[in-house]
């Protein structure tokens, strides 16, 4: 089952997301010595990562990967690196050796093939996540329209081959087209996943990724019991939520 926090405003939200990763990557170093996290983009994730480079997080041993990018450089405002970068990165003062990012600017083909080499390289692979490199977390936010990283409803990257790492994307939606993103079977394969969503314009998005998984909201198809949904009351204002 999914778990569900429903919180009063965005900054509720950003608190618990913190402390909750915070958490998970703890755990994660305890058990195995170190912890893989990939982080996204969008205006949702950024004040969680402020959050956390603001607390006690301890970052050794921790190594940061990313869930999608946009095809531009790192110093490029559509980054989502170049967001990571300002709001916790930078603040944190992690070392560059343990942050790998997507290099966007190779665009989506050369991009995508690259990390999936430096997953596969440096992230342990697990038999139950279909033998896929396993990161211990993923922080989400979601798109009004259900898609998560750079996976849109009804793209061809939902169908990709199941041993897929990462994949270039041509047609995103919402600008830029060119991206790379993970594979959903990468974001199945993840230990844990956090969805942020906040403000009324999610709720819809929201109750549709509780009901019946389907392809045209790729939300629905996250494993939901690795899946911890922190929302705002706006967010939380659809149907199905309760
Ligand atoms: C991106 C994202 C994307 C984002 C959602 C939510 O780079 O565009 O990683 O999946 O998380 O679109 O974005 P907002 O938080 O801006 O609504």
């Amino acid at each position: 089952m999914t778990r569900l926090t429903t919180c009063p405003d965005a900054e509720a939200v950003a608190a618990r997301a913190a402390a909750v990763v915070q958490r998970h990557l703890e755990r994660a170093r305890a058990e195995r010595g170190s912890a893989h996290i990939a982080l996204s983009g969008g205006t949702t994730p950024g004040r969680t990562y402020e959050l956390l480079a603001a607390g006690e997080a301890d970052w050794r041993g921790i190594e940061v990967w990313f869930a999608d990018e946009r095809c531009v450089g790192p110093e490029d405002p559509e980054s989502n690196y170049r967001l990571a970068s300002e709001t916790l990165l930078a603040r944190a003062a992690i070392p560059p050796s343990q942050v790998h990012r997507m290099e966007g600017e190779l665009g989506p083909e050369e991009g995508a093939r690259r990390y999936a080499g430096e997953l596969a390289e440096r992230v342990e692979r697990e038999t139950a996540g279909g033998g896929l490199p396993a990161l211990d977390l993923v922080v989400l936010g979601i798109g009004p329209d259900g898609h998560i990283a750079s996976l849109f409803p009804g793209a061809p990257a939902l169908e990709a081959d199941e041993r897929a790492v990462c994949l270039g994307v041509t047609d995103s939606p919402k600008r830029p087209p060119q991206r790379i993103t993970l594979s959903l079977g990468m974001l199945r394969a993840a230990r844990a996943c956090i969805l942020l969503a906040t403000g009324p314009g999610k709720a819809d998005a929201v109750s549709a990724m509780l009901g019946e998984p389907s392809g045209h909201v790729p939300a629905s198809l996250l494993r939901r019991g690795r899946l911890t949904v922190i929302l705002d009351d706006r967010a939380a204002s659809g149907g199905t939520v309760s």
